[in-house]
């Protein structure tokens, strides 16, 4: 099945922890409802504050996190919805078992790269100063890994770029692939 403009996708967003995920995802949220498209952002903060909430962030955690984050997800994009992932998903295993779970046709991953030395500088949540004093001990990047996807959809740089100029990339990456 093919799907062309107006139907639903999945735009799964990867990334380190403060490399603009969630920034990204509200910004696309406000461009895309502005052209009159369903959106919905399943952002991991805010998974974790609901069906998520009784995991932690251990490896097996994480991944069953990712998981149920793909069977919402999957529910809003085969009804017309552009689901809008927020969710650093650090293992690769959990990315393509995403794709699996959503359907190759409707999946749209994205890269949201920065470099570690730019996430940590920026430190939005002040997560990396707390991992570095060793407040707490999961931090992704630190002390937890992150896989870098090899076979992202697109690849946005966050790190030389504002947010809007980030947020215009991806809109025009997903017209060239027929998505909008
Ligand atoms: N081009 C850009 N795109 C997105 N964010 C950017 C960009 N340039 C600078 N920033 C800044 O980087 C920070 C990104 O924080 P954000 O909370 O979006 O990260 P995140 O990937 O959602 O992190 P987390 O995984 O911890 O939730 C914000 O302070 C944002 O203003
Ligand atoms: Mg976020």
């Amino acid at each position: 099945m093919s799907v062309g403009p107006q139907e639903g996708f999945t735009l799964w967003m990867t990334g380190l922890p403060g490399s603009g995920k969630s920034t990204l995802a509200t910004l696309l949220k406000g461009k895309l409802k502005a052209s009159g498209r369903m959106v919905e952002i399943l952002d991991g903060d805010e998974v974790r504050k609901g069906i998520s909430r009784d995991l932690g962030l251990s490896r097996e955690d994480r991944e069953e996190h990712a998981w149920r984050v793909s069977f919402v997800s999957k529910l809003l994009s085969r009804n017309g919805v552009i689901s809008i992932v927020a969710l650093i998903s650090p293992y690769s295993t959990s990315r393509e078992a995403a794709r699996q779970v959503i359907g190759a046709e409707r999946f749209v991953q994205v890269y949201v790269k920065a470099s570690l030395q730019a996430c940590e500088r920026r430190d939005p949540k002040g997560l990396y100063a707390k991992a570095r004093r060793g407040e707490i001990t999961n931090m992704t990047g630190i002390q937890d890994p992150y896989e870098a996807p090899s076979d992202a959809d697109i690849v946005v740089e966050t790190e030389m770029a504002t947010p809007e100029e980030s947020v215009e990339y991806v809109l025009g990456r997903l017209r060239a692939m027929d998505r909008l």
